[in-house]
């Protein structure tokens, strides 16, 4: 089996995704879920499929080194073999992403390198782009910027609204991040030195769409 702690912030959609991705055949058992937010509706949705959850407000601590080092304690409880990042809204110290290093994906809103941040689906409407999407990537110290594993790709439809253009794009993580999930817990995803790699194979530097 391929130990796996959750990070959340929030509604935890990702997360039901990953969730409800699991069966027989699926080597991957989320062992717990963490939340900087007491509020999160992601911590019921672990509580309902049986999961363990715990509450670290990063307001409880001094600096983001002592947040951080909590948050460290009680993942590395459960050996993970992956953390995923799933609308984790806490920028991680560079010390927390070692720790990590190559066991370490986020979901991020955007089709990176573009829309790095905050208020992606708003920007890319603004900057009229016919394109928008979402991108499971490895974490590195560069904030949103490690190697990309597999992206979504969207057209975005005339005078569409962000309501819908954020829904939609949600719907795609569901569909992408539980695929990413289960390729890192079959050995087949990885990070290399020159990035990231599927079945042995360097992955361009989008992933793959
Ligand atoms: C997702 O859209 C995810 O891409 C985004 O937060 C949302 C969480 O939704 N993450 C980031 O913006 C990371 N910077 P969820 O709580 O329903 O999974």
């Amino acid at each position: 089996p391929c130990n796996v702690v959750v990070l959340i912030s929030g509604s935890g959609s990702n997360l039901q995704a990953l969730i409800d991705s699991l069966d027989e055949e699926n080597p991957v058992r989320i062992r717990a879920v963490v939340s900087n937010r007491a509020e999160a509706l992601g911590l019921q949705r672990a509580q309902a499929a049986g999961i363990e959850t715990h509450v670290v407000q990063h307001r409880d601590f001094a600096d983001r080194e002592s947040f951080d080092a909590a948050l460290m304690e009680i993942i590395d409880v459960h050996q993970p073999q992956l953390v995923v990042l799933a609308g984790f809204m806490r920028i991680l110290t560079p010390g927390f992403v070692r720790h990590y290093q190559g066991r370490l994906l986020n979901i991020h809103p955007s089709l990176l390198p573009k829309y790095k941040g905050l208020d992606t689906h708003r920007r890319a409407l603004e900057a009229g782009d016919h394109e928008h999407g979402c991108s499971v990537h490895f974490v590195t110290e560069e904030l949103d910027g490690g190697p990309v594993a597999v992206q979504a790709v969207l057209r975005i439809g005339a005078d569409e609204e962000i309501g819908a253009l954020t829904e939609r794009v949600h719907a795609a993580e569901h569909i992408i991040y539980p695929l990413a999930v289960r390729w890192f817990a079959d050995g087949r995803l990885r990070l290399a030195e020159q990035g990231a790699m599927l079945d042995g194979d360097l992955l361009p530097p989008t992933g793959y769409l």
